[in-house]
């Protein structure tokens, strides 16, 4: 079958890498893809968001499975597109991808179907007062987040009910968020630890891969500002066997098991991101794509051809058995360019690259590169993401290796986290992992 992955980042090479080892693809591109999926396919020079160029291009190569990496195609209704004009693709409708496009949507929609989560009410703006009244009832750290897609940067940890008000000030007022900030969510604090889980689903019948955690934080010790994600491992000892199986019983099943209720079946991947409580696992957010980095060290650890999963889910028919789980663990370290995640330098050259072969268990997927000449550029915030996949299962030996994988790369202003693991660790070997 020809496959055309949409979009450019760690994510989707981590995508094209498992993709280019089925020996169903044949002709395979990526749109717009960067420097290292090159590697594996052939480059289209198309933005994620011009979805009539990508129907024409899908049309013209006769592509057999469309991939999407990103919500915001999802979100704008590519799948809508592309289904209406008899493509197959992997992600789901537009109305389904409103569990990511809107907080106020989701979380009303957990409460209809008894999914646990952060007690919250939402407000819109000419709400404000209500608003104000609904933050003091809440017991600090308050959370106020923006209803829509504000570039990860809509949620906001208020420590004190003055600092939420301010906050709401900031949106309601003076529009802070633009349009995403037009209603807000006001919720609870869930302390605890987070974990991402996704499920690779139809719309009825599922599979859970393994359970990752991110680093969002800039720092060490998960502490200065948010990024995009510093680094992931899977699976993550958090998500012991018990509590996968809670996650599956009490969010998965009955989030699709709703979906389908509603009318607007959920396809693709499901992105549940989770807070591990002392009562249990609770949705903090969905997603409705699969996580950059956790995709990364998620996707080394599937065992089988990820082309026929994606092409049975778009047929609606996913056969649970297409795939398996490898019994390995696998660790990603984010390199990012200095100043990330604020505005940051772009233009040094990349150098260690060729440094690995396959045996070493290194694969270095490229999230903001491009090629000039014979050389690698940096061209994002987040340059690479230096994955290591231990077969063995052993994460303290796999955490060294993709620090020694790091530290044979180098650019100018290279910067990455030196703790990309070590809350796991602290839980091994006391609790037996999926
Ligand atoms: P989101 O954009 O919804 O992923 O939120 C960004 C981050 O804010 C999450 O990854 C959590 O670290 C944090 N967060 C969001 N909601 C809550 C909550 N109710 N309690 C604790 N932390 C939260
Ligand atoms: N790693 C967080 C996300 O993909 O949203």
């Amino acid at each position: 079958m020809n496959v055309l992955v949409i979009g450019s980042g760690g994510r989707e090479h981590a995508l094209v890498w498992k993709l280019r080892h089925s020996d169903r693809v044949h002709k395979l591109y990526c749109a717009p893809g960067n420097a290292g999926i090159s590697r594996h396919c052939e480059l289209v020079p198309l933005k994620p968001t011009d979805l009539d160029g990508l129907l024409r291009f899908a049309r013209e190569k006769e592509i057999n499975l469309t991939v999407v990496g990103p919500e915001g195609p999802l979100v704008q209704g590519i799948v809508d597109l592309f289904e209406t004009n008899g493509l197959p693709i992997f992600g789901p409708r537009k109305a389904a991808a409103k569990l990511e496009g809107s907080k106020v949507y989701s979380k009303d929609f957990m409460t209809r179907y008894g999914i646990p989560t952060a007690r919250y009410q939402s407000f819109t703006v000419g709400q404000r007062f209500e608003a104000e009244r609904f933050v003091y009832e809440l017991v600090p750290p308050i959370v106020v987040k923006a209803d829509g897609l504000a570039a990860g940067k809509g949620v906001l940890i208020c420590e004190t009910a003055e600092i939420a008000i301010a906050a709401l000030t900031d949106i309601m007022v003076h529009h802070a968020f633009g349009p995403a900030g037009e209603r807000v969510v006001i919720e609870e604090f869930l302390a605890g630890e987070e974990a991402s889980v996704f499920a690779v689903t139809d719309g009825e019948r599922s599979i859970t891969l393994a359970a990752a955690q991110d680093h969002k934080r800039i720092l060490d010790g998960d502490l200065g500002k948010n990024t995009g994600g510093m680094g992931a491992y899977a699976p993550a000892p958090i998500v012991t066997a018990e509590m996968f199986q809670r996650v599956e019983q009490e969010i998965i099943g009955p989030t699709l098991r709703g979906m389908k209720a509603e009318g607007t079946p959920y396809t693709g991947c499901l992105y549940c991101g989770l807070m591990i409580t002392e009562t249990g696992p609770k949705v903090i957010e969905y997603n409705c794509r699969f996580g950059d980095p956790e995709t990364q060290v998620v996707i080394p650890l599937i065992q089988g051809d990820l082309a026929d999963l994606f092409l049975s889910v778009a047929r609606g028919k996913l056969d649970p058995a297409t795939v398996g789980r490898h019994p390995a663990s696998a660790v990603c370290v984010v390199m990012a360019s200095r100043g990330y995640p604020d505005d940051y330098e772009t233009g040094a050259v990349v150098r260690g690259l060729d440094s690995f072969k396959a045996e070493d268990g290194i694969v270095v997927f490229h999230a903001g590169t491009k090629k000039e000449g014979e050389e690698i550029l940096t061209s994002g915030g987040r340059v690479l993401g230096v994955t290591a996949i231990g077969y063995d299962h052993d994460l303290q030996g796999t955490i060294r290796n993709a620090y020694t994988a790091v530290s044979k790369i180098a650019f100018d202003g290279a910067y990455y986290r030196s703790d990309i693991g070590q809350k796991a660790l602290k839980r091994i070997p006391q609790e037996k992992t999926r």
